[in-house]
């Protein structure tokens, strides 16, 4: 199938896929939650024809398109969920679950695969080896629906994986690619500094918890400029500090809890004991004590050379050299790697803002949307990488 061909078929339903999204942006659902959600998805897969659909959880829909011909398995994974924000936009097809909404571009995500499911239900005859569409829940949420679609065996079989997402902050016409690490593995801690409370003014009867632990924090951050590697890439924050009730008593406990994120599987292991290391060290010094807790979140995307190649050579053939942006990798996170373990993938971008129309908020803000031009992009890069990929 040559790119003009292709291209044309994906222009002609541009119109039905932003309805999807439109529709799916109206009825947002929280992660582990997309009844609703998993259901349109399933009854819309249902009217192309020409695919085998399941159900691999609750709330997530795996449809399979077998090709006349033998050859590789290639998965391409859209995430489904919503975020509980109480959406600001105001425009006809904003949220009408209050509280809930797509703000971080899902109901994109879902609306270009099921285009691109659309296209290539219709091209089965072409197509050699098989496509698996994952409709994935709960990305947004760990431990996440990834890991659970796996454990579902989704993955069985599969050789290829590819995934994207609509990004705000890269300009519409733009495809972000990024070789080797891309996003980061986003761990998570609690420390409780346990001193003794007391009057305010008998600092010497009690043990001081804010004062230990205000240094706690403080040589946190001698971990990264001081402990590791200047050239390996290390975040540790301290998000939050809860601690008394007024001004005239010395509080017996603060609470501290904060993220790590990491690329390097060696570098993510030796932090936990980093942190603990100086907690014990802070507390024990000035005769407090500590509880502490460490939550290891998804693993790094790691894009795979070849697949990402080939995702760039999608761009340039399809919207030309000015479209690609090789991206710096960044230190969020994407479950997108669960799938990553099980078999060679890439994750890239699809720019969707557009300063414009005022589509310039950030991902999870209450005012964020998508330029619905991208998702044409979207779908033309997923059927255009297919063919590239399987032939
Ligand atoms: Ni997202």
């Amino acid at each position: 199938m040559t790119t003009i061909t292709l291209n044309h078929v994906v222009e002609q339903i541009k119109q039905e896929v932003i309805e999807w999204r439109r529709h799916l942006h109206r009825n947002p659902e929280l992660s582990f939650e997309e009844q609703k959600t998993a259901q349109f998805i399933y009854d819309t897969l249902g009217s192309f024809g020409n695919l085998e659909l399941s159900r691999p959880t609750k709330t997530s829909v795996m449809a399979r398109l077998i090709g006349s011909k033998p050859g590789k398995v290639l998965a391409i994974r859209a995430d489904i969920d919503a975020l509980p924000i109480q959406e600001e936009n105001t425009f006809e097809f904003a949220s009408q679950n209050p509280g809930v909404m797509h703000a971080c571009g899902h109901d994109g995500h879902t609306a270009m695969l099921l285009g691109t499911a659309k296209v290539l239900s219709g091209m089965k005859d072409r197509i050699n080896g098989e496509v698996r569409f994952f409709f994935q829940h709960a990305e947004e949420l760990f431990p996440g629906g990834a890991e659970e679609m796996v454990q579902a065996g989704v993955m069985d079989g599969v050789d290829l994986v590819i995934g994207a997402h609509l990004w705000s902050p890269l300009e519409l016409g733009k495809v972000g690619v990024v070789s080797g690490p891309m996003m980061a593995a986003p761990d998570t801690f609690w420390i409780t500094v346990n001193g003794k409370g007391g009057h305010a003014a008998l600092p010497h009867q009690t043990i001081d918890s804010i004062a230990v632990a205000a240094q706690v924090v403080t040589n946190l951050q001698h971990i990264v400029s001081r402990n590791t590697d200047p050239l390996d890439n290390l975040v540790v924050s301290v998000t939050q500090f809860v601690a008394g009730t007024t001004h005239n008593v010395i509080p017996g406990s603060v609470e501290i809890c904060g993220t790590v994120r990491s690329f390097d599987a060696k570098l993510r292991e030796t932090v936990p004991e980093l942190m603990e290391r100086i907690v014990k060290g802070i507390t024990d010094a000035h005769g407090a004590s500590y509880e502490f807790n460490y939550q290891l979140g998804y693993r790094p995307v790691i894009n795979q050379e070849d697949v990402t190649r080939v995702i760039e050579e999608t761009v340039l053939e399809v919207f030309g050299a000015e479209a690609l942006d090789k991206m710096k990798p960044n230190m969020g996170g994407e479950d997108f790697s669960a799938y990553q373990q099980k078999a060679p993938g890439t994750f890239f971008y699809v720019g969707a803002g557009n300063p414009k129309k005022g589509i310039t908020y950030p991902h999870h803000h209450s005012r964020f949307t998508v330029d619905e031009d991208a998702l044409e992009i979207g779908v033309k890069m997923f059927v255009n990488a297919t063919f590239k990929l399987l032939d």
